[in-house]
Formats: structure tokens, sequence, C-alpha cells
């Protein structure tokens, strides 16, 4: 199975090529061979091929915009197709050889990069080129939107979570979440993938998707059990979550400054507020202004962020989550832990500073609101 060899570190960014070890191949076709009646009666294509390294089985079709890996996959799978194209332009089965009679399994790992922050240089604006219909700022969610327009049967393919649990990103999915539905899936992290491994990992689903009349409403992806290659299992309904209480985002025009307490830094999912910071002594533009009443809340994430080594990675781009009720009978113990640590804030703190007692609660806290799901760091 080959790694991605021929491009600079720029062009594996802009192209998002970073190529699939086979184990991870190994789990498409599980998915497949276990929920795919008489799959080998299908076509197997896949619109982002690099070496081809998800072509198994003779017959298959590839494509790629990268000409030298179109040249490495023909020289590794003289019996299937290949075509060197842009996938995300005038899609059509016939850029593919295929007929609408022919049923279609669409597997591969579609790039996943922001277009908006791609690294120009070099890089023939023909390839940067997407469809009006399937435009969207992650390349990735373009794909999913492209293998809807070829109707194609069932859909075998690694993509980050984000796409289905943030509703955002969700809602983008439209033609895509009306027409397939998601009948079986492991969650993966992105550390599995060598050249990504250095940055914080967040989890990537291999999926498989059904076309379905019904399609996928956000309720059923919050309610969908989720299981990992580790044999845990989540829902994301299972949990109650900080923003249902709390404003994420600058509230400038809701709040006057008299009113706040203390400045906030954009929250956004678990792996963003791992990166940034939490209380600011100043305002700045993107602050959030706290509100007396909510200063609680706020210490709350801030010790969240401290205890974010024992959540596991699949729950990296999930909100900041919280047990209200078992919150609210430690709040001063939060109130203590986070206050002690800012000078700028010292003045709110009528409570004392933090004491032996209050660290316990917040370790009991933790433990319970995680679960199974708890990373115990002196088990690793
Ligand atoms: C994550 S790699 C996957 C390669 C291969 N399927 C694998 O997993 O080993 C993504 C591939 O998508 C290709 N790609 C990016 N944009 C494309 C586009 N618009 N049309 C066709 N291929 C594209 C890249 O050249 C790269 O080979």
């Amino acid at each position: 199975m080959a790694e991605q060899k021929h491009l600079s570190y720029v062009d594996t960014v802009n192209f998002g090529s970073y190529y699939t070890p086979s184990c991870i191949v190994d789990m498409v076709y599980a998915l497949i061979q276990k929920n795919i009646p008489k799959w080998a009666d299908f076509r197997i294509v896949d619109t982002s091929c690099g070496y081809g390294n998800f072509l198994r089985v003779p017959n298959s079709v590839g494509a790629d915009c990268d000409e030298k890996a179109i040249e490495v996959a023909r020289k590794q799978a003289n019996n299937c197709q290949f075509y060197c194209h842009n996938s995300l332009v005038d899609i059509d089965r016939k850029q593919y050889g295929l007929s609408e009679n022919d049923r279609v399994i669409i597997v591969g790992n579609p790039p996943y990069n922001d277009v908006t922050s791609i690294i120009r240089n070099g890089i023939k604006s023909e390839m940067c080129m997407v469809d009006r219909e399937i435009k969207h700022r992650d390349m990735g969610i373009s794909f999913l939107l492209s293998y809807e327009k070829l109707k194609v049967d069932y859909i075998c393919v690694l993509h980050p979570l984000s796409y289905l649990i943030k509703k955002a990103n969700f809602v983008s999915l439209c033609a895509f979440k009306d027409n397939y539905k998601l009948i079986d899936s492991v969650i993966i992290s992105s550390g599995e993938f060598q050249a990504t491994s250095k940055t914080t990992h967040f989890p990537i689903i291999v999926a498989l998707y059904k076309h379905d009349k019904i399609g996928m409403d956000y309720n059923f992806i919050q309610n969908y059990v989720f299981k990992t290659a580790n044999n845990k299992a989540f829902k994301i309904a299972s949990f109650d979550k900080l923003c249902n209480y709390v404003t994420k985002y600058p509230n400038h025009k809701c709040l006057s400054l008299d009113d706040s307490v203390a400045f906030f830094w954009t929250m956004r999912d678990i792996n963003a507020l791992k990166r940034t910071k939490t209380f600011i002594e100043r305002e700045i533009y993107s602050s959030i202004r706290v509100p007396k009443e909510k200063l609680s809340l706020y210490c709350y994430a801030d010790v969240f962020k401290e205890y974010i080594p024992h959540v596991p990675y699949y729950f990296g781009n999930s909100d900041v989550m919280i047990d209200f009720d078992s919150f609210k009978r430690i709040e001063k113990s939060f109130l203590r832990k986070s206050l002690s640590k800012y000078s700028f804030l010292k003045g709110l703190l009528q409570e004392g500073e933090v004491t032996e007692g209050d660290i316990l609660n917040i370790n009991i806290y933790f433990q319970n609101l995680l679960g199974e799901h708890y990373v115990d760091k002196r088990a690793e």
C-alpha cells in the first residue's frame, strides 16, 4: 500500500493528499462486505483515488486531478480504469464511463481542507474550480455533494465527524443528507494518518451511507450510536452542552460594558478551546462579555480546558459538555478554581482561594461527566 511521495508539502496540503493506510482501507471493505449483499456486482468508484489504494477489485474506476498520482495508480492496478480530471466540475456518470444502469459504490478518502486557506503557490486555478451547486468552503463537503449528483447506491468513505455533528455543516449537506442514510460506521482518530499526527487529533468517521428516499435529519445524527475502533460507543444527545446556558460568540450588542464583569475568548469546539485563551484582561472585538450571573459557567469552561487531556479525541469537535445539576452543586469550587488563576479577576473572588476539597470535587465531577470515556492519564 503506497504512501504519497511525489508532492511538495504545499501541494500535499492543497490537494489534501494524505493517502490512506491499508488497515483503514480494510475497515471500508469490512463495512461493505457486512452490509451490502452481492457487493461484488457493484462498480467500485473512487473519485479522488490518489495511487488507487482503495481500488482492490478488478474493473474499479479511479479519478484524480493529480496527473502523477494517476500515473502511479495505472501501474499499480492495470485492471481498473483511471481518469485524470477535477471531480468537482461537470459531475456526470459519463465522466467515469458509467451507465445509468450501473450499480455503484463510492469508496475513498476525499480531501477535507478548507479551500479559503489553500496555499495558492503553483496550483492551477482550474483545479480549484467547483460547480456552483456543490460549492462549499470545505472541499470534503463538496465531494459528498458530488456523490449525490452521481446518484450512486452506496457511499463508503472517510470524512471528519464534524460534517455530521456540527449543525451548520450538517445543514450544508443539503441533497446529500436528504437522499442518503448512515447505516454503519467506525470512528477513528486523525492521528492514524502519519503526516497529520503532530497536530491535535480529531475524529474521522469511516461511514457507510445507503441511498434512501427519507435521508437523515439532525435528530437522527444526535441519536445515532457512534462506535469507535476501540469499542467505545457514544451518542451526541447523551450530553448537555454549555452553549445551552451561555453565549459562545461576541455579545457586544446585547450586553453593555457596565453589566459585564469579565471578558472571555470566543468559544467553539473542544479542540478549539484547547488552543485558545479563556478569560482575557482586556476586551477585544471577538471576545464575549461575561455578566455576573453567568460568571461561574465561564469559570466552568476555563476549568474544562484544564481537563481536556481527559477527554478522548472523538469528542474533539463536540461542544463543551456539562452536567448542569452536578455543576450547580459544586459551582463555588469552579469559581474558586478558575478565578484564583487570574490576578485581574481576583477582585471577583468572594469565596476565598481554591482548596483541596475543590480539586477533589472537580476531579470527581469530570470522572462522572465522561464516565467510560474519561481518559485516565495514569492508566496510559
Ligand atoms: C486524501 S487523498 C486520498 C487519496 C486516496 N484515495 C487514498 O486514500 O489513498 C485525496 C486525493 O484527492 C485528490 N483531489 C483533490 N482535489 C480533487 C479534485 N477536485 N478532483 C479530483 N481529485 C482531487 C488529491 O489529488 C488526492 O490524491
